[in-house]
């Protein structure tokens, strides 16, 4: 086994330090703290960096909540601060009709529409163009929950296979979709021109993002979980598509654990802090080579950027038992996580030895 100096720092210093990053996504399932783990590392970026924007692509925005603080649809400078900047947008909602909706009457638009997820795309697109141009050293995405974030993810690659289906079929039918336009009643005969130049415009910053979005020197992306089953087998699921999308990731935050100090007196948080134990393990034993950081589960929400700034420092400062090591009550603990280990590791080899009986 490795020792511990071996294994990548326990702590988002490396999200810090490299300076060449552009783009951080923020993900995990429902409810585990990405929107606290972006505003935390939003405001540890803004730093080090010239500028910061953090965005909120889920459809419930709780940027708000955390900084408390009203976001919109255009960035605004968080209180308090001279150089960072959130957002919320919703991907699901038509904002202003990316493709122009006086353009997209009659076959045309059905067309583009066909083309599934083609409109959220767009809005995507959009967006990432607009904050592309406003030059921001750092943007930080506080996703919506998994499947959601892949989504979004694969965007770039929706909107270039539609765009090559859409230029195809006009090299093809060029004149007769113009015939056709005429003839289902679209007023300007150049309508279609109008779009087509529009989307191929789009197509720029498509091709940039893409490969941008898959260069681990401008891009990463951070997973948030907590220690139970259902959220180890989420992030494995996550950590395996982003393989297949060549997006690259190496930070996983580990968040809502129990910290030994809050458990010694409690049955009920030594039965929960042996059970986290129990998947704390296999989350180091299955990402040796990723930066691993603990998060303690706090009595209180985390609301409000004291609140936000104070629980930085476990970004920074891997966490370490107050109990000394070698004490009675730290002896007595491991002692206790390890009987219970053993005996849940004997019912396992019991049922193993069972089911090698039958077969
Ligand atoms: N370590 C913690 N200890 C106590 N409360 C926490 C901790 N981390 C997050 N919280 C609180 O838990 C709630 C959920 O956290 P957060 O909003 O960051 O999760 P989320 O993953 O963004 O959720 P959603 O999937 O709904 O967007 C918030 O009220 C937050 O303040
Ligand atoms: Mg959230």
């Amino acid at each position: 086994m490795g020792s511990i100096e071996e294994l990548p720092d326990g702590t988002m210093k490396n999200i810090l330090e490299q300076e060449t990053l552009k783009w951080v996504f923020v993900g995990g399932k429902g409810g585990v703290g990405k929107t606290t783990c972006s505003s935390i590392l939003a405001i540890l970026l803004a730093r080090v960096r010239s500028s910061v924007l953090v965005i909120s692509t889920d459809p419930a925005h709780n940027l708000s909540d955390a900084f408390q603080q009203k976001f919109t649809k255009t960035p605004t400078l968080v209180n308090g601060f001279s150089n960072l900047y959130a957002m919320e947008v919703d991907p699901n909602v038509e904002n202003e009709d990316p493709l122009g909706s006086d353009d997209m009457d009659g076959f045309f638009s059905d067309l583009a529409n066909a083309i599934p997820g083609i409109d959220e795309a767009m809005s995507f697109a959009e967006m990432l163009k607009l904050v592309q141009t406003m030059d921001y050293s750092v943007i930080l995405f506080d996703t919506a929950p998994t499947g959601h974030t892949l989504r979004l993810l694969q965007f770039p690659a929706t909107l270039e296979k539609g765009l090559a289906k859409i230029m195809s079929l006009k090299s093809k039918f060029g004149g007769m979709l113009n015939q056709m336009t005429r003839l289902f009643g679209v007023s300007d005969e150049f309508a279609e021109d109008a779009i087509l130049g529009r989307l191929e415009g789009m197509k720029d910053v498509i091709e940039q993002v893409n490969k941008q979005f898959k260069d681990p020197d401008l891009t990463t992306f951070i997973c948030v979980c907590i220690p139970e089953f259902l959220s180890l087998y989420e992030t494995e699921r996550l950590v395996q598509e982003l393989t297949k999308f060549e997006i690259d990731t190496h930070n996983i935050i580990i968040n809502q654990v129990i910290f030994d100090e809050e458990a010694v007196e409690s049955k009920l948080l030594k039965a929960r802090m042996r059970m986290q134990q129990k998947y704390l393990d296999q989350f180091y034993m299955l990402y040796d080579d990723f930066h691993i950081t603990k998060l303690p589960l706090l009595p209180q929400e985390v609301c409000g950027v004291q609140a936000l700034q104070e629980f930085s420092r476990h970004f920074i400062s891997p966490y370490r038992s107050s109990l000394d090591r070698g004490s009675v009550e730290e002896v007595e603990l491991r002692v206790s996580i390890l009987k219970e280990r053993l005996k849940d590791a004997e019912a396992e080899l019991e049922k193993a030895r069972k089911g090698k009986q039958k077969i």
